[in-house]
Order: C-alpha cells, then structure tokens, then sequence
C-alpha cells in the first residue's frame, strides 16, 4: 500500500447569497465589472452562527457518507484555512471533537488559498509512509469577515465555504504526484495584517489587502510553470489530462492555465460564477461538485492547483 487515492468528497455552502446586484447597492461597482474581470456573479456568506469549523463539520460529514466510512475510521485530519474559529486550538482540533473521531492526529495548515492542495500533499505523505491509513482534508474559510466592504478591489471577489476529501492508502496511485512552491518575497501583494492592534502600524486595518494586477500576473506566470513541472515529473502529455480543478479566484486565470494544458472549457471545473474565491475551499468544493454532478468519473486523470498568498501556489496530478 505506498499510493494514497481519494475515496469520498463532501462539500458545504452557506445559504445565504449575495449577488453582484446587491453589491452594486452598497458600494461603487457593477455586475458587468465583476463579471467580466473575475467571473464571478455571486458568493455564500456564512451565517452569524457559522464559524469554519462548522462548514468543516458539515462539509466533512459529506465526504465520509460519500466514502461509507464513520467519524472513528480517520487517523488524520488537516484543515487548510486562514479563517479559524480561534488563534488556538486548530480548526483541526474543533473539527475532531465536533465530529467524535477519537484521538486521531489534527493540525491546520496556513498556506492561504494553497492551503488545500498542501493540506492534501502532507496527507498524500503521511499515507505514504504508511504512517496513517484514512486521512480527512478539508478546506474551509469565512474570508468574508476580513474584507473591507468599502474596498471595491476586494469586496466584492470572496466567498465562504468549506470543501473535504477523504483520502485512504492503496496499491495503486491515487495520488501521482503533489507540488508545492512559496515564495515570501511577494508577502505584501496579498495579505491580512495582524488582528492585534499592537502588531500593526497605524495606517493598517486587519482587512484582506491585495495588489490585484500584480497577483494577476505572477499567478499565470507560475501556475503555466506548474503545469509543465507536473507534466513533466510524470512523463505525460497534455492530452493525457481529463480535468482541471483549479483555483477558483478568476476565470481569467483558470483559462490561462486551461489553455497552457490544451484543456477546452468544457473540461475545467468552474465554479467561480456561484462560489467566488473561497481560499483553501475552493479546490475541494470545485472537485466535489464535478464528482457530485457525475463529470468527474472513476478512472479520469485530474490535475488540481490553487494560488494564493504567501506568495503560495501548488498542484496535485489525481487519478480518480
Ligand atoms: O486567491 C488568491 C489569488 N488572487 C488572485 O488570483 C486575484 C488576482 N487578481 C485578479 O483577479 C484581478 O487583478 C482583479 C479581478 C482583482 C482585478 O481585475 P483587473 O483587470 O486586474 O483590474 P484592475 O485592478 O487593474 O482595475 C481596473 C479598474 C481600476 O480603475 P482605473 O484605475 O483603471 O480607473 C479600478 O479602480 O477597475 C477599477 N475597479 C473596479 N471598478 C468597478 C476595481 N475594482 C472595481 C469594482 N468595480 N469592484
């Protein structure tokens, strides 16, 4: 058993929406701006009550009834979000007591909107080694509490939500290969500032910041990048790829790195008109929706990526 491989997927959204039209009522935008440079034409915002381990619970419940296993068959949990319930304990420790799985082992994981895909590298790891046998991932964010609602630049491109996969060992990949990369150089293009006053400079607020056009650019730049070191780690061709999972922060962006792997629309999970950009959620809700929906069939080779962050960005080559 040296693979791990994806044996169920759950995916959770809060229930109320906010249309591009309700934005345009409370701050200067349109829905044709939106639109037509992210995408994106509506985002779920997490109820009062809801927090990230909530939507990790929910999303996670899912994912076992999708895998027919229970809560006390997990050895692993890692949660990749930048939204916890709390500075401590992990979202990863709520989780487990939230879900009864007994003593397993439970972290979380900041690498931003990657933090999925490298939440999934380090159980892919784990498994590997033959360390734990069931893993549970998740991805799950509130970032609409971090956002400034007058900033037009960001306001209006997040979303919450949580998306879970459930990973067991096997004797044949499963996972092919995972690849992550960060670069702290570009820490100031996409950040929060501390949310203790004492650790911020007076002209900060601890709300989401970005350099949009400047994310933009190195995005497409290193997720082209990724996808020839992912094709070429495993000695395929672009052709041989059934899906694209991606990050879903903009259309623009995930037709970039469509067309750098040939990949038609039609052949890339795209969920950033009803999700927006849930962070580390986004990958795991855009995989479970193409699964859910019967796109994604057993057998189809998937190629997952995110960007974000840090600067963060990573992939994974899946057979599901
Ligand atoms: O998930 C983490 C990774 N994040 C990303 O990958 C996000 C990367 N960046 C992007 O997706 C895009 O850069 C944005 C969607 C954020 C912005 O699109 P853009 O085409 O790069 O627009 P821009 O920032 O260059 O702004 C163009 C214009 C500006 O006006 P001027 O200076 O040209 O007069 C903005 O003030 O659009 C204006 N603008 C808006 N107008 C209406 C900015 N936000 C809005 C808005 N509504 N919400």
């Amino acid at each position: 058993m040296n693979y791990s491989k994806i044996v169920g997927t759950g995916g959770y959204l809060p229930e109320k929406i906010l249309t591009n039209a309700d934005l345009e009522k409370i701050i200067d935008t349109t829905d044709e701006w939106i639109r037509e440079r992210s995408g994106i034409a509506q985002r779920h915002i997490a109820a009062d009550h809801e927090t990230s381990s909530s939507m990790a619970e929910q999303a996670a419940l899912r994912a076992l009834a999708a895998a027919n296993l229970k809560p006390t068959d997990i050895d692993l949990i890692i949660v990749g979000t930048v939204t916890p319930d709390k500075v401590f304990p992990s979202t990863a420790c709520l989780l487990q007591e939230r879900l009864g799985t007994g003593k397993c082992i439970a972290f979380d994981v900041n690498a931003v909107c990657s933090g999925f895909i490298y939440a999934f590298s380090i159980a892919d790891q784990f498994i590997r080694t033959g360390a734990v046998k069931t893993a549970l991932v998740i991805g799950s964010e509130t970032l609409t509490r971090m956002l400034n609602w007058n900033d037009r630049s960001t306001c209006v491109l997040f979303g919450d939500g949580a998306g879970a996969v459930i990973m067991q060992a096997a004797n044949e990949p499963g996972v092919y290969s995972t690849h992550l990369h960060a670069d702290g150089r570009y820490k100031d293009l996409l950040h929060v500032p501390s949310l203790l006053a004492m650790q911020r400079t007076p002209d900060e607020e601890p709300f989401l910041q970005m350099e949009g056009r400047e994310v933009f650019k190195i995005a497409v730049t290193e997720l082209g990048n990724l996808v020839d070191e992912t094709l070429a780690k495993n000695n395929i061709p672009q052709s041989a790829i059934d899906w694209l999972i991606p990050h879903q922060a903009n259309k623009r962006i995930i037709m970039a790195t469509a067309k750098k792997l040939g990949l038609a629309e039609e052949r890339v999970i795209i969920t950033v008109a009803e999700h927006a950009n849930t962070s580390a959620a986004s990958v795991p809700l855009a995989l479970d929706a193409g699964i859910k929906d019967g796109r994604i069939k057993q057998g189809d080779l998937l190629l997952l990526e995110a960007f974000g962050g840090g600067l963060t960005w990573g992939s994974a080559l899946v057979r599901y």
